[in-house]
């Protein structure tokens, strides 16, 4: 499965991509909604459930807490006001010592988690075995640290399946459309990423002079 999320809380960039048929998913962070304007952020996640769930969309948003109870209670609250809406929610909780114990807590009493800001495999395949969902590896970040991008998603993914775990590998942090290729080739089942990419992957300047040419050329055998 190889699948492409948008990266953003901007419902007009989610319905923009999801019209083109070019998302499965969206996910968000505290960053990511901080560019939005100020507001109640159940109302935003609300609206996005609202939009995602009727589009079939995977939606996940993160919890801001940074202490174990803080997240559990979070996570738990996410889920309950934003499941039934979108049935494909995911909390995201960061991967830590504290974050990797609300995974296995919040994760036994049905919560779908996506384990995010992950930089290693070992932090993937934890996060994995301890109940999440989704594994999400910040691939351009990492890949700009000097790390081995291909290798932590060729041994995540192995391990998934050694361990018959029901997780899928996401990479975030994409900068350009060369990464998403590269990402979903390496062994991400998703890749997540903003617009601009998305568009990006769209549009080829040859393209355009084909369909310009096209069109030049029928006009004038019209008239
Ligand atoms: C992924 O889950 C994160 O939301 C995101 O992709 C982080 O990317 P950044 O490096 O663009 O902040």
């Amino acid at each position: 499965m190889n699948h492409l999320f948008a990266d953003t809380a901007n419902l007009a960039e989610i319905i923009e991509a999801n019209e083109m048929g070019a998302i499965q998913g969206v996910t968000t962070n505290p960053s990511i909604i901080a560019k939005e304007p100020k507001g109640s952020f159940d109302t935003l996640i609300q609206g996005l459930a609202e939009y995602c769930g009727s589009e079939n969309l995977s939606l996940s948003a993160e919890v801001f807490a940074l202490d174990y109870d803080g997240m559990v209670r979070q996570a738990n609250e996410m889920y309950e006001k934003f499941a039934p809406i979108c049935k494909d929610f995911h909390v995201k909780i960061p991967v830590g010592f504290d974050g990797l114990r609300a995974i296995k807590t919040v994760s036994r009493v049905g919560v779908k988690i996506n384990a995010t800001a992950c930089y290693s495999e070992q932090q993937l395949q934890l996060c994995a075995s301890a109940g999440a969902h989704y594994v999400s590896l910040f691939y351009c970040r990492l890949k700009q640290y000097g790390g081995d991008v291909a290798k932590v998603l060729e041994r995540t993914r192995h391990y998934i399946q050694e361990n018959s775990l029901d997780c899928q590998i996401i990479a975030g942090s994409i900068r350009t459309q060369t990464d998403v290729s590269d990402a979903w080739k390496e062994g991400a089942d998703i890749v997540t990423t903003g617009l601009p990419v998305i568009l990006e992957m769209v549009e080829h300047p040859k393209s355009t002079e084909a369909i310009q040419r096209f069109d030049k050329d029928f006009s004038a055998w019209l008239n």
